[in-house]
């Protein structure tokens, strides 16, 4: 059936697809519109196979059903789905590769709240599993301005519970098990034996699935084929509106999971995953790991998992994310790589063995396993370390901040701005920029200041106004950028760093280890005098 529509603005991907409240999703035309758009900006899906799901919010089944009957009216041969229109972000991605698909469709808005009243995304991945490149969501954005049909089949709802295969018209449907292709990908990369070993003597772990896509697979992998005592896995089932939580894996909103952790008698290892199980976040007893701290360590102890035992063969970080794998990686004589915000950019990396592992700051890490930041794959690699080693995590850590020192790191949310404001703020910096170096501010000698630009390795393409970095002397680093992943208003993320090395430097607090760096980070911005704000209203 075909459907006349006209372009509806503001179908622009951020840094992880296009993300809008519900209602905006749920309004006449506008998934239909994108999911077209998809379609007709990437050759047509005639003859092609997507696999298709999602972390289970609030319009994810309907929204599927509705995406089955586009596929089926655009010509598609076949949709793999999973179970219910679930998959977490990395099962899409490793079902995109396992069953060499055309690209996946995944219904997420990762780690923003869902429900009627919250958010909804759509992610559109291509053929290596990854995120589609800048050049790809850019020419679906382009599309969405000159749309003026859809097609869509004019048939009743597939059921999507029962697994196996089904028809739309002449297009096949597989509903399919949304965990056990991804826990057989686990098993082949660690040591299953050795981590069911550990949980038998006695380690406790917790598990956070914040009522998120997540719950599913950890009940599987670490209850059943790992042995870890059952009630591990908490809030294991998929809700639509994850249980009112905010499945955003960090110490603010996984509060419970740090109780437990910071608690007498706590388990040895605690973890949670966000709404499409891409973040983890890495908890030990009485010990918070930060995200640049977990993947330099993760980097460091790859070859105790036999996935990784050949070493790895290089790293890449977002620009932003702390330079503590960079000393990682020298030590191991292999390349790190810095990239723009957003896991699309490690895909080419990935893709020709320039880097195996990738990681971000904000609680995402990830390898060549599949072309996305994979949350269950993080906590996994932590507990094969943790075998082997026979060691805590804080012992973990602290050998490791002796040997490669410890880099201090966090970052400062500055949320729901008036756009003109932190536009403001990044327009003023970003002006001011070539004046800076060797300027001195509250203390600190600037370095270097630039506006981050990137040229792929890969393929040439260059992504400019990644973010405002201002290097000191000394190495501390303060990055400013704006949010692409939220819905209202503007985010201003402030990243802060220093290194410390030495057996003195190891046990500062963190902010106040950073409060120089701060200091003159918002000296130079203004950016609580012009935002008007007190402070930052999350701190990572
Ligand atoms: C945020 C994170 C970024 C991550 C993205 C998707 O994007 O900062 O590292 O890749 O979510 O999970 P941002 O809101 O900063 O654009
Ligand atoms: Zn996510």
């Amino acid at each position: 059936m075909r459907v006349t529509t006209q372009p509806i603005a503001g179908q622009k991907p951020g840094t992880s697809g296009l993300r809008k409240k519900t209602n905006v999703f749920m309004s006449e035309g506008y998934l239909e519109n994108f999911i077209q758009s998809i379609f007709d900006a990437t050759g047509g899906a005639n003859g092609k196979t997507y696999i298709l799901g999602g972390d289970g919010r609030y319009f994810n089944q309907h929204a599927a059903q509705t995406i089955l009957k586009m596929a089926a009216a655009n010509g598609a041969k076949r949709v793999i789905v999973g179970q219910n229109a679930l998959l977490s972000t990395p099962a899409a991605s490793h079902l995109i590769r396992l069953n060499a698909a055309d690209g996946g469709i995944i219904l997420s808005a990762s780690h923003n709240p869902g429900g009627p009243e919250e958010d909804f995304g759509v992610k559109f991945n291509t053929a290596n599993g990854g995120p589609a490149p800048e050049a790809v969501t850019e020419a679906i954005f382009a599309r969405t301005q000159a749309i003026d049909e859809y097609f869509i089949a004019d048939e009743i709802d597939v059921n999507l519970s029962r697994i196996g295969s089904q028809h739309i018209g002449g297009m096949a449907v597989s509903v399919v098990d949304p965990v056990s292709d991804y826990a057989a990908l686990m098993e082949t990369l660690f040591d299953f034996a050795a981590i069911r070993a550990m949980f038998a003597g006695g380690f406790r772990m917790r598990f956070d699935a914040m009522c998120a896509v997540t719950g599913p697979y950890a009940k599987e992998i670490f209850e059943t084929r790992l042995g870890a005592a059952p009630g591990t896995v908490v809030n294991a089932v998929p809700l639509p509106d994850f249980g009112g939580m905010h499945p955003d894996p960090n110490p603010t909103w996984a509060h419970d999971l740090m109780g437990h952790m910071f608690a007498a008698d706590g388990p040895d290892f605690g973890a949670a995953s966000d709404g499409d199980g891409d973040r983890n976040m890495v908890v030990g007893r009485n010990t918070y790991v930060a995200p640049s701290d977990s993947f330099a360590v993760l980097a460091a102890n790859a070859h105790l998992a036999p996935g990784y035992r050949a070493g790895l063969k290089g790293v890449a970080r977002s620009m932003p994310t702390s330079t503590a794998v960079d000393r990682v990686a020298e030590a191991l004589g292999i390349g790190a790589h810095e990239t723009p915000t957003g896991w699309k950019f490690f895909g080419n990396l990935l893709d020709t063995g320039r880097a195996t592992f990738c990681g971000e700051e904000s609680f995402g890490a990830g390898s060549d396993h599949v072309r996305e930041k994979d949350g269950l794959w993080a906590v996994l690699l932590w507990l094969n370390i943790l075998a082997e080693r026979e060691e805590s995590v804080s012992e973990i850590m602290r050998a490791h901040w002796s040997r490669f020192g410890r880099t201090y790191y966090s970052r400062h949310d500055y949320e729901a701005l008036p756009n003109a404001v932190a536009d403001g703020v990044m327009d003023s910096l970003r002006s001011r920029l070539g004046d800076l170096p060797e300027q001195t501010v509250e203390g600190m000698k600037v370095a270097s200041a630039e506006d981050f630009a990137y040229t792929d390795p890969v393929d040439g393409s260059v992504s400019r106004g990644q973010g405002l970095r201002i290097v000191f002397e000394g190495g501390a680093r303060a990055v400013l950028r704006l949010s692409g992943t939220g819905t209202e208003g503007a985010t201003i993320r402030l990243y802060l760093e220093r290194h410390a090395t030495g057996p003195d430097g190891l046990d500062a607090e963190v902010q106040e280890m950073l409060a120089p760096v701060i200091r003159a980070a918002e000296a130079l911005t203004g950016i609580r005098e012009v935002t008007g704000r007190a402070g930052p209203d999350v701190i990572t």
